[in-house]
């Protein structure tokens, strides 16, 4: 049976992991009088024959990646569900990756103040992060993901079928956020990769509805702890804050999870100088992420600009540098009052 995992936030719902998106999406939708599929171009052909009882579907197309998380996009979203005349019972579906599920959410939270959607992620980054938690949002020319409403989707639907068509690199990078709650709370999640590279984790079925379903029950135990991300949500955040600036210096030619990769092995390093994390899990942190094709190691020279983005993310938030470190797997600390001194030799050791 496909595992069924329960997210409990601001209310509660199901993932459902390792079903047929359509046959699920059917009954879903037998009792609702309008339904609007969100759907980035390059998917617009699988959403031709989606059966949706008596209701009323439209399909509103939207650009494929972060393009998508724009005000215009979100006001033609707005514009199709007014024009069809969408009311508090209507619902959204958003049928995408994670750029899709963040702005049909947040066209969900602020239409009528909030009406139901339901989540079908097509990428592995999607599936285990993005669709799940309830964060919705948009870009805007002061940065990215500042506008948003925290609103769950009424169901997660989880087809395995749609990571046949994602590339290596993707499969890869949204393996990284895997691996990340396999190192913040679940190890198990590491034992069973880490005899496997990447091909023997994707041609196993039955490990990747465990990998995922996992990562899932992870992120849903955090969330449903933390939904407005206080304090203990913040863990899901390991790997993040160099993450976050070496994707940026990259100017987004790397993937987020392959930022993430680098950022996890930089806070490994860290808490190791700061002698809480012992040497051997920083090996098993390179060990996994460079067997799965994931990067571990960054440009030397693009550390004075990666420390400025921490700062700044750090003013921005008004509040001190601080990092989520592990003591061991599965034990997070929070990391503050780090000095630069200890940042810059934590970089040494990842930069090539
Ligand atoms: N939408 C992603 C999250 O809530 O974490």
């Amino acid at each position: 049976m496909s595992p069924i995992i329960e997210v409990r936030a601001e209310r509660a719902y199901t993932v459902n992991v390792d079903c047929i998106w359509r046959n699920e999406l059917a009954k879903l939708l037998s009792s609702r009088s309008r339904v609007g599929i969100v759907v980035p171009s390059s998917l617009r052909s699988m959403v031709r024959d989606i059966s949706a009882g008596q209701a009323e579907l439209s399909v509103i197309v939207v650009p494929d990646g972060e393009e998508s998380k724009s005000s215009a996009c979100l006001m033609m979203i707005w514009n199709e569900l007014g024009k069809q005349g969408f009311t508090r019972s209507d619902v959204v579906v958003a049928i995408g990756g994670g750029t899709t599920t963040d702005i049909a959410g947040f066209a969900a939270a602020t239409w009528l103040r909030g009406i139901d959607w339901i989540a079908i992620p097509t990428t592995m980054a999607g599936m285990v992060d993005a669709a799940i938690g309830g964060k919705t949002g948009m870009n805007s020319s002061v940065g990215k993901n500042l506008i948003g409403a925290f609103h769950s989707p009424h169901q997660v639907l989880i087809d395995l079928s749609w990571l046949d068509s994602l590339s290596d690199r993707d499969f890869a990078a949204g393996l990284a956020e895997v691996i990340k709650t396999g190192f913040i709370s679940d190890p198990e999640i590491l034992n069973l990769v880490s005899d496997l590279d990447l091909a023997g984790i994707r041609g196993n079925r039955s490990l990747t509805v465990e990998l995922i379903s996992r990562s899932i029950g992870v992120k849903a135990a955090v969330v449903g702890a933390d939904f407005k991300e206080s304090f203990a949500r913040e863990i899901l955040n390991y790997g993040h804050t160099v993450g976050h600036a070496i994707e940026l210096h990259s100017g987004y030619s790397l993937r987020h999870g392959e930022a993430v990769s680098i950022g996890m092995v930089y806070a490994a390093e860290l808490a190791n100088i700061k002698g809480i994390l012992d040497a051997q899990v920083v090996t098993q942190h390179r060990k996994i992420l460079t067997k799965i094709g994931l990067p571990v190691s960054y440009e030397t020279k693009a550390w004075p600009q990666i420390l400025q983005s921490i700062a700044l993310d750090k003013k921005a938030r008004g509040k001190e540098v601080r990092f989520v470190g592990i003591t061991a797997v599965g034990t997070t600390v929070r990391m503050e009052k780090l000095s630069e001194p200890d940042l810059t030799s934590a970089y040494e050791r990842i930069s090539s």
